[in-house]
């Protein structure tokens, strides 16, 4: 696989992709969270995936080992690990590969077509986790802020959804030192989300499908 698209995109965006051997290289160093199911990875230079696809692939492997033996509860979970991937990219083409990229390795992993609600759902939620924008500005493509949602599994067929601006995260560095001067302030507004949304299920995910504007074409 070649590591550059073109000389002037490599001047241009900095873009050279990370060989398999170096990204396996790399997530070793943090397995225990590369691994977990539920563990928060952003990626905010994400390229066409090839960290957040490795990452994918070792959630699954997890995902096989704790729930391969129920069919629901691999499907929802695989779906959560899905759901803990996040990515940011300034380039249009390679944000859409990324998610055909992600997209690609659930559906494998489940054997689900692209009809299938559980696809639908994936692709809605890589709609939402995956932003075409500018990681350093922290906004969309469309000079909006990058929002994120946070999801959780409740159980039972149900996901949680709660939406958090990525600008207003990032702040809570500079309010985590202890003996800092300002180490109560601004955590009210970092734990608020914008939204919360009741509880869905992967047939509700799917509906979402195409409803709002996307950020990845
Ligand atoms: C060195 S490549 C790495 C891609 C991927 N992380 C990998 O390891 O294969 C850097 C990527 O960051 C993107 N990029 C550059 N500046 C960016 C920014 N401010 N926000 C988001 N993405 C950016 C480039 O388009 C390119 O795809």
């Amino acid at each position: 696989m070649s590591l550059i698209k073109s000389k002037k995109r490599v001047a241009d965006h900095g873009e050279v992709f990370t060989p398999e051997w170096l990204v396996d290289a790399m997530l070793d160093l943090v397995k225990d969270e590369a691994e977990r199911i539920d563990s928060r990875v952003l990626e905010p230079a994400c390229g066409s995936g090839n960290f957040l696809v490795r990452v994918l692939q070792r959630k699954l492997a997890t995902v096989e080992l704790k729930f391969g033996k129920s069919e629901f509860e691999r499907r929802h979970y695989a779906l959560l690990g899905l759901m803990c991937c996040y990515g940011i990219e300034l380039l249009a083409d390679n944000i859409a590969e990324c998610q055909t990229n992600m997209l690609g390795v659930f559906a494998d992993y489940l054997g689900l077509d692209e009809a299938a609600d559980l696809h639908r759902a994936a692709a809605y939620v890589l709609s939402q986790n995956l932003v075409h924008g500018d990681a350093l500005t922290m906004k969309t493509q469309a000079g909006q802020p990058i929002n994120f949602a946070e999801w959780g599994y409740l159980g039972r067929g149900k996901f949680q959804r709660r939406d958090f601006r990525l600008d207003v995260l990032t702040g809570a560095s500079s309010f985590s030192a202890e003996d800092s001067l300002f180490a109560h302030l601004g955590k009210h507004e970092l734990f608020t989300p914008l939204k919360t949304w009741p509880p869905m299920t992967v047939r509700d995910l799917a509906a979402q499908l195409g409803t709002e504007p996307k950020e990845v074409a």
